[in-house]
């Protein structure tokens, strides 16, 4: 995880770099740092445990420079203190480093080459700087020294921006599976882990691709490929208007994001869409689609959960079985896999390694893709066959509410593209632009029910030691969802549970108090549902429904409109994003940057 940012030929280095890693801070905030040279002679040295708003306090006004590297951490190697904070820095303060990634042989190469080199921290990262110094010592020049490094790792994952202070305008750029962009401003270039950092310089980027090593230098980019070879890459414009990932008046940008979840439904249905509510999808996509005798959804955390929902929408509109992956159980399993598989990855990032990981597989394998992702330009997307953009706005809170809601509506709209392909009835009869407007007007009224679901959540939630969700079928996916939320936000231990299995075990740790949330928005199963919700009642639990208007009973706490079943999650999500967001609100914790946690996750 981990945000990285770089900056040559611009006096005001310091600035620049403390604001892009304010942006950068969704990817990790548990230590945070920079280097900044001046080109006159003085350079600094700036690290901190803690946030961004942390390190800026340490930043005093002499901290300026031309050319510097900076850093926001989620350790991996080493614990959270400031020794292990980037930048790394060699033994005789020549040469600073910032990483982003793992070096898994870095124990083999410190007791290999680094034996009597002192060493001032933990991380996996040093060893890299400490590497480059040595071989530049032996007499590499600073290019070779980190070519050679480079070298020498073993199933290394990093973005990595080193500096050298004998030569302070070069920043030595590289990447491996990492994200990592060149931006290309005047007299100046920048290098981030993401465009956002670094929009207020320019919005023209460059595609680094993995094994590359950079020269960045004011006004000049060198691109070395991974044989060595100087090589063009492609430059891409990013239009994201910075404003969109300001939080505004709202307190936390989760509150915002589930708050835009109407608007995001009507754009996807104006985007995706035409005027007779037939979908606008690439030919050539839709074809490779209907062709395929099987579809495998690969995602993780929200994205899997969304993917849950969208096997059963592409089976029932499509026909063609779908199967759904955690992206890091399949990247390392043996699949057997079907004659014609075609596999589509969700990801709101477009960055996550394990995801990216299974990509790599199926690239390899030269079989089909298409990544459903609401970052364009993003790894996913520049490496799968086809990409299509949620346009959801930056999500920046950790916790993700309108990328999976967005997920599900474009899966949806997919679904009955190929089913129309394909000539089924029921995609052509799926009137997908009234559902969507519909659904747009009834996510309004329930994130209009904020003050009812606050006071939930201090009735039910917020002392609770536990909390169970529990569904059957589409509602059981949500019921996922929903726990994964009230956990990662609030610590809360919550789970999703099928509810015809809590008799086969779980209902064991239902206790007098614990709270127990049925969502039932299936015809078919709801007396099911509502039956097991009674059963943990019976055993002392304080029990709430997330129900469908039809199926609902006057005790009900929360009523969502009647969709079409294969839409309803977009519904009974609301009411459990917002009682997981005030669940964490009123126990005073940070909303946006939960403890441990990281919004990208880009080592595997
Ligand atoms: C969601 O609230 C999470 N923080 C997390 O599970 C996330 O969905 C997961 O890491 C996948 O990210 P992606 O969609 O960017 O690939
Ligand atoms: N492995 C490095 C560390 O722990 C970088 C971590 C990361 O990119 O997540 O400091």
């Amino acid at each position: 995880m981990c945000g990285v940012v770089g900056i040559t030929g611009n006096e005001n280095a310091t600035k620049i770099l403390v604001h892009g890693l304010e942006k950068l801070q969704y990817r990790g905030y548990d230590s945070a740092g920079i280097f900044v040279d001046d080109q006159a002679g003085s350079n600094f040295l700036v690290k901190t445990t803690g946030s961004i708003a942390d390190l800026n306090e340490k930043i005093t006004p002499e901290v300026q420079g031309t050319a510097g590297i900076g850093h926001t951490r989620w350790a991996t190697h080493g614990g959270v203190t400031t020794e292990n904070a980037h930048p790394q820095f060699s033994d005789d303060n020549r040469f600073y480093l910032v990483h982003n990634g793992v070096i898994e042989n870095y124990q083999e190469l410190k007791d290999e080459y680094l034996q009597d080199v002192k060493f001032h921290s933990q991380t996996d990262t040093e060893v890299i700087v400490q590497l480059v110094d040595k071989f530049s010592k032996e007499g590499l020049s600073t290019k070779d020294a980190f070519k050679k490094t480079i070298s020498l790792l073993k199933n290394a994952s990093y973005a990595f921006l080193l500096m050298d202070k004998e030569d302070p305008e070069t920043l030595y750029v590289a990447k491996n599976k990492s994200p990592l962009l060149i931006g290309l401003g005047d007299h100046c270039n920048v290098v981030c882990s993401d465009s956002i950092a670094m929009l207020d310089v320019t919005n023209t980027f460059m595609e680094i691709q993995d094994g590359d090593v950079c020269i960045v230098k004011p006004d000049s980019v060198q691109v070395y490929d991974q044989a060595g070879e100087l090589s063009e890459r492609k430059h891409f414009e990013v239009n994201v208007d910075p404003s969109d990932s300001e939080k505004g008046t709202y307190p936390y940008y989760m509150l915002k994001e589930i708050d835009e979840q109407p608007n995001v439904m009507r754009k996807l249905a104006k985007e995706y869409l035409d005027e007779n509510g037939k979908p606008v999808i690439n030919d050539q996509l839709l074809k490779a689609m209907s062709q395929a005798d099987r579809f495998y959804i690969v995602g993780a955390g929200t994205s899997y959960h969304a993917g849950l929902v969208g096997k059963k929408q592409l089976e029932a509109l499509t026909g063609i079985p779908t199967e759904v992956h955690v992206a890091s159980e399949f990247a390392y399993e043996k699949p057997l896999l079907s004659e014609k598989p075609f596999f589509i990855f969700l990801s709101q990032s477009g960055e996550t390694a394990d995801s990216r990981q299974v990509l790599v597989n199926v690239n390899a394998k030269k079989l089909p893709s298409l990544t459903i992702t609401n970052v364009a330009n993003s790894t996913l997307s520049r490496e799968a066959d086809f990409t299509l953009l949620l346009n959801a706005g930056p999500e920046i809170s950790v916790a993700s509410t309108k990328a999976y809601t967005a997920q599900i509506a474009l899966e949806a709209i997919v679904a009955k593209a190929v089913g129309m392909s394909k000539g089924n009835q029921k995609a052509t009869d799926f009137d997908l632009k009234y559902q969507l407007g519909l659904i747009a007007t009834e996510m309004q009224s329930l994130v209009e029910e904020k003050e009812i679901i606050n006071q939930v959540s201090k009735d039910y939630f917020v002392d609770a030691k536990q909390a169970f969700y529990i569904g059957r079928g589409v509602d059981y996916t949500v019921s996922l969802e929903s726990a994964l939320k009230l956990k990662e936000i609030s610590y809360v231990h919550a789970e999703g549970f099928a509810s015809g299995e809590l008799k086969h075990g779980t209902i064991a740790l239902i206790e007098e108090g614990t709270p127990v949330i049925g969502i039932i928005t299936q015809d078919d199963t709801a007396g099911l549902t509502r039956s097991n919700l009674a059963e943990t009642a019976a055993r002392g639990a304080k029990t709430l429904a997330i129900a469908k208007k039809s199926l609902a009973k006057p005790e009900d706490t929360f009523v969502i409109a009647d969709v079409d079943e294969l839409l309803t999650p977009l519904l009974s999500v609301i009411p459990a994003q917002l009682l997981a967001y005030y669940t964490s609100l009123n126990k005073g914790l940070n909303v946006d940057l939960p403890r441990n946690l990281a919004k990208s996750v880009t080592v595997e």
